[in-house]
């Protein structure tokens, strides 16, 4: 979500929140508002695009210069008008609009309505406005009363509060969801992102996580939640407002692979939701994961995961083969459809017909979308609106539910204690950027690619392919390592790239293969570097940074935290393949963000 509030010297407020808020539309796109302020509030909003809400409202009925507005993107109730923000008190006196998620709203709304307030909407914004209210109504002033609520909150939340009682001013708050504070000449401006103000102001504050401004046409003041002032100076911006959407980057898609360490923080918050499924299905004996492109190489992680960890029988279907396929399901079968839009068609129709066989569950990016309303239970994605086509942040988030899924299911609370560790590695790996540039740069002209891992290493083999593949145009092939032997070998010329994946093994007590017996993934993926090797192909290693026997071996080698075993690496190797597919597409001029013949969702079968 995006959210945006102004306080101006002099003149309207509602067209320029609806230019701020259009600015902010890549944070979100499924519903739309504004609020102003003159003796009342006057509220708009409405489900769909800004640009069809535009049409439809009468802006000369917004008097007042100071406002707040919102573009959405749904994550507590689909998108619909009720659920659209601003969100009102009881009385229509206070309007807030918010960015985060409130953990404990369900608790919050409970106490609520035990003391009389009714809410119109499934958001876990409108709790804060009513919350903000209650504190307002024992006594407090707004500024007192927005700091109170705060305190009550847990979770993440950018907000901007107005009120008719105090009708100068603007409070604004954040805890990890960006909120700037911007000074022009025009006025005071509060916004997610500095896109959406840049037109009219320049100098921005960037607040801190529990700190709050209040703006007033004295000026600004801004407070930690104890109510201590801290002072803090303004930046001069210089970005374009083309640069400022992507944050600065060049591309949306290298924005959201830098993105991903916070993505996977704020999908860790869906654990509860997640045990909340997991409490509802039951007598699992059997999983099916359906899903296509990269989602599909998450679903194949999902398949890795359940049968070594869990031990339980579990397939990965490609969805547009599930119909040829899928014969062998019952009840004591949980399908679950893997899908960052939910609009995929061929998922669809998989969907459509395993709800007559089995349990659905769909884990999905886009709330309200057709596959969340036709499953039997849902998981959310937490990765905020994806505009790269290629599939980068949005992967990561899945893979993180996917995990969470199976430490729940399996009761292993060690896999979620694992998956706190990953942000802070994969913002290690983040700053391997100018290492990465400068294998994208010796490898930019080849025509051919190979990529080979084992075990939970193939899954990512495939998708640093695909992703390759997908907005380089080189031709790319990855390969589970045993299978060179039986074919692709036969490609491996002198200077061939060979990208390896090879993390610190997983040991498994298998009941099949035996303790000892069992020849770990790591040693057999060295022996098949050394054959690519001896072949005249130039390796490019992923692995643990004290792995001296593979490093030598390689002619690149991006290495890892060695603490960073087989089973949970998915989530953290995949990030410098993104990369390197990344700064290739830019060296060959190509633009990553729309490759040829592509498209972000698949409506078609
Ligand atoms: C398209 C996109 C891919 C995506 C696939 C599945 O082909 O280009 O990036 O992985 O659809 O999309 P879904 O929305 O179902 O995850």
């Amino acid at each position: 979500c995006g959210i945006a509030a102004c306080i101006l010297k002099n003149g309207k407020a509602a067209p320029i929140l609806l230019g701020c808020v259009k600015r902010l539309e890549y944070r979100g796109y499924d519903s739309v508002g504004i609020a102003t302020l003159n003796s009342s509030i006057i509220i708009a909003k409405d489900e769909g695009k800004i640009k069809d809400f535009e049409k439809k409202i009468d802006l000369s009925k917004f008097p007042g210069r100071i406002g707040i507005g919102h573009v959405r993107w749904a994550t507590h109730g689909p998108p619909t008008k009720e659920n659209a923000h601003p969100h009102l008190d009881c009385e229509g006196n206070i309007a807030i609009v918010h960015n985060g998620i409130i953990e404990n709203y369900m608790e919050l709304k409970d106490e609520l309505e035990k003391k009389g307030h009714s809410f119109e909407s499934e958001t876990d914004t409108e709790v804060i406005a009513h919350l903000i209210e209650e504190y307002k109504k024992s006594g407090h002033n707004l500024e007192e009363a927005v700091r109170k609520a705060l305190k009550r909150l847990r979770g993440a939340y950018a907000i901007a509060v107005i009120s008719s009682d105090e009708p100068d001013k603007i409070i604004g708050a954040r805890k990890e969801s960006p909120l700037i504070v911007a000074k022009g000449e025009r006025g005071y401006f509060l916004a997610s992102d500095t896109p959406a103000i840049l037109e009219h102001a320049r100098n921005v504050i960037f607040l801190e996580d529990n700190e709050m401004v209040t703006i007033d046409d004295n000026g600004h003041q801004i407070k930690d939640l104890e109510g201590n002032i801290k002072e803090k100076r303004f930046k001069y911006i210089k970005w374009t407002p083309d640069m400022a959407e992507k944050g600065g980057y060049d591309h949306f898609m290298l924005k959201e692979i830098h993105e991903q360490p916070q993505v996977l923080r704020d999908t860790l918050r869906e654990i509860k939701a997640i045990q909340q499924v997991v409490d509802e299905i039951r007598e699992i004996k059997r999983i099916c994961f359906v899903a296509c492109g990269t989602s599909y190489h998450a679903a194949l992680v999902g398949k890795y995961l359940f049968e070594s960890i869990l031990h339980i029988p579990t397939d990965a279907i490609i969805a547009s083969e599930f119909q040829y396929t899928a014969n062998a399901l019952d009840e004591e079968t949980l399908t679950i459809f893997i899908t960052q839009s939910g609009e995929t068609a061929d998922t669809l129709n998989a969907l459509r017909a395993a709800n007559k066989k089995s349990k659905t569950l769909a884990i999905v990016n886009v709330l309200g979308s057709t596959a969340t309303r036709e499953a039997d239970h849902v998981i959310y994605t937490r990765a905020g609106p994806e505009i790269g086509v290629a599939a980068t942040k949005t992967y990561i988030s899945q893979l993180a539910c996917i995990y969470m899924l199976a430490a729940t299911i399996g009761q292993k609370p060690d896999i979620i204690e694992d998956l706190r560790k990953l942000p802070e590695e994969m913002e290690k790996i983040l700053e391997k950027d100018e290492l990465i540039k400068d294998i994208a740069k010796t490898y930019k002209d080849e025509s051919d690619f190979l990529f080979i891992g084992r075990g939970f290493s193939y899954p990512t083999a495939l998708e640093g392919a695909l992703k390759l593949k997908e907005i380089t145009y080189i031709h790319a092939e990855a390969y589970a390592s045993g299978e060179l032997k039986h074919g692709p070998i036969a490609l491996i010329e002198k200077g061939t790239p060979v990208v390896a994946i090879a993390p610190p093994p997983l040991f498994l007590k298998s009941e099949v293969h035996g303790d000892k017996e069992f020849r770990n993934s790591h040693t057999l993926t060295l022996s098949n570097v050394k054959e690519v090797k001896s072949r005249g192909a130039e390796v490019i290693g992923l692995g643990s940074e004290d792995d001296e026997e593979f490093k030598k071996n390689t002619s690149d080698y991006i290495s890892f935290n060695p603490s960073i075993r087989e089973e949970i690496s998915p989530i953290l190797y995949i990030i410098p393949l993104q990369l390197l597919a990344y700064y290739i597409s830019v060296m060959k001029g190509e633009d990553p963000d729309h490759p040829r013949n592509l498209a972000k969702c698949v409506t078609v079968v």
